[in-house]
């Protein structure tokens, strides 16, 4: 045991194991979002596919009462990721349900993660990466985002690839928050570059950009590459926690063992069948997203604010007053924003997530007001 740790907490309950003693809890600030214009977690901001709402109403007392069961849903992604132009046949062991992208990522932590293992990523980036690491006792290499414009640190990335061998690496292409794009290629040339690393591509907001890695890849010739997606962000899913990992079928195994039989509840497993058959309702969330984002992004430069946008349902806006007066002032009006306070490169700005073009029409129009 670390020695500054003692073997019982100062209220005399048991310590927890050295690295999660030292480890300060991730929260988010979800409590109070109701009824208010939730521009804060990039969250669908319209609901789901009125066949989820269908599915959910017809879903019976016997179902809740007994564990869920998965029969044809990789089946399912499988089909939709096809339909989507993936390269490979992807067969059903190559996808992992997890409850949530959030828990694939622990997964993939605590499979591959070692005490003293290395991983790499940049800053700054989705926060929940740093505690799984920090669970592990890993050590964490974070390459900053380059310039004005948040470029990719390639170059950066790449000599520290070859310099410390990293269990793993971690790119979320789009990045959260900063909106960086990678190529896919390059991200595939960059597994293929470090077999012995873990190159886990964190693709939630992929659809927004068409940059996923999948319609490129062979898992059997880049078995090293992991990819993340999630219903949460398109398909309106978020609170009923459904995620997947795609990639070889090896990896998928692993990353499976370190996770319950039944983390993925059946009321998500109904509502993700829905949600997958019905991807033209999802296709159309996210062309008016876009729609939305060009009207936001026009409007913020003929009012001269300084703003950053890049891909990705959000943008970053560096207000004129204090970025807590400006939040405090806006969740006054039902609108709530993320604050970047304390981010590596972005403190003083906030992340603004992109709902409809009316949404975002209410939230420009009270934003000018109360930062002029
Ligand atoms: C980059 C990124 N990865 C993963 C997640 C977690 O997604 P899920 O809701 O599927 O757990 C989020 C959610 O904000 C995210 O922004």
């Amino acid at each position: 045991m670390n020695d500054n740790i003692q073997p019982f907490t100062p209220g005399g309950a048991p310590a927890a194991r050295a690295d999660v003693e030292q480890l300060k809890a991730y929260s988010a600030p979800l409590e109070g979002r109701r009824n208010m214009l939730r521009l804060d977690f990039n969250e669908n901001t319209i609901g789901p596919s009125p066949l989820v709402a269908q599915a959910l109403r017809g879903f019976s007392t016997e179902e809740i009462a007994v564990y869920p069961e998965y029969d044809g849903l990789r089946e399912a992604v499988v089909r939709n990721l096809m339909e989507g132009g993936c390269r490979e046949r992807l067969n059903p062991d190559q996808v992992g349900l997890f409850n949530g992208a959030d828990a694939a990522i622990h997964a993939v932590f605590q499979a591959y993660g070692d005490a003293g293992d290395c991983v790499l990523t940049t800053a700054p980036t989705f926060g929940y990466y740093t505690p799984c690491a920090r669970t592990q006792g890993m050590t964490i290499e974070a390459i900053p985002y380059e310039g004005e414009t948040f470029a990719f640190p390639l170059a950066a990335i790449q000599e520290a690839l070859t310099r410390l061998s990293p269990r793993l690496l971690l790119i979320c292409n789009p990045n959260n928050p900063t909106g960086t794009r990678l190529a896919p290629e390059q991200i595939i040339a960059m597994a293929a570059s470090a077999p012995d690393t873990l190159l886990v591509v964190d693709e939630l907001y992929a659809a927004f950009t068409g940059d996923s890695v999948l319609p490129l890849v062979d898992f059997a010739e880049t078995p090293n590459l992991l990819v993340l997606q999630s219903l949460s962000k398109t398909a309106g899913l978020a609170a009923l926690r459904i995620g997947f990992a795609v990639g070889h079928a090896a990896v998928i195994d692993r990353v499976g063992r370190v996770t319950g039989p039944y983390d993925v509840n059946s009321v998500a497993v109904a509502a993700a069948f829905a949600a997958l058959a019905d991807q033209s309702y999802v296709d159309a969330y996210v062309a008016e997203v876009l729609r939305a984002r060009d009207w936001t992004v026009e409007a913020l430069q003929q009012a001269g604010v300084r703003h950053h946008c890049d891909g990705g349902n959000y943008l970053l806006i560096w207000p004129r007053k204090p970025v807590a007066e400006v939040d405090a002032a806006l969740r006054g009006e039902g609108i709530l924003i993320r604050s970047m306070a304390g981010k590596p490169l972005i403190d003083g700005c906030f992340r603004v997530s992109i709902g409809t073009t009316s949404q975002m029409q209410r939230f420009m129009e009270a934003y000018l007001r109360l930062d002029p």
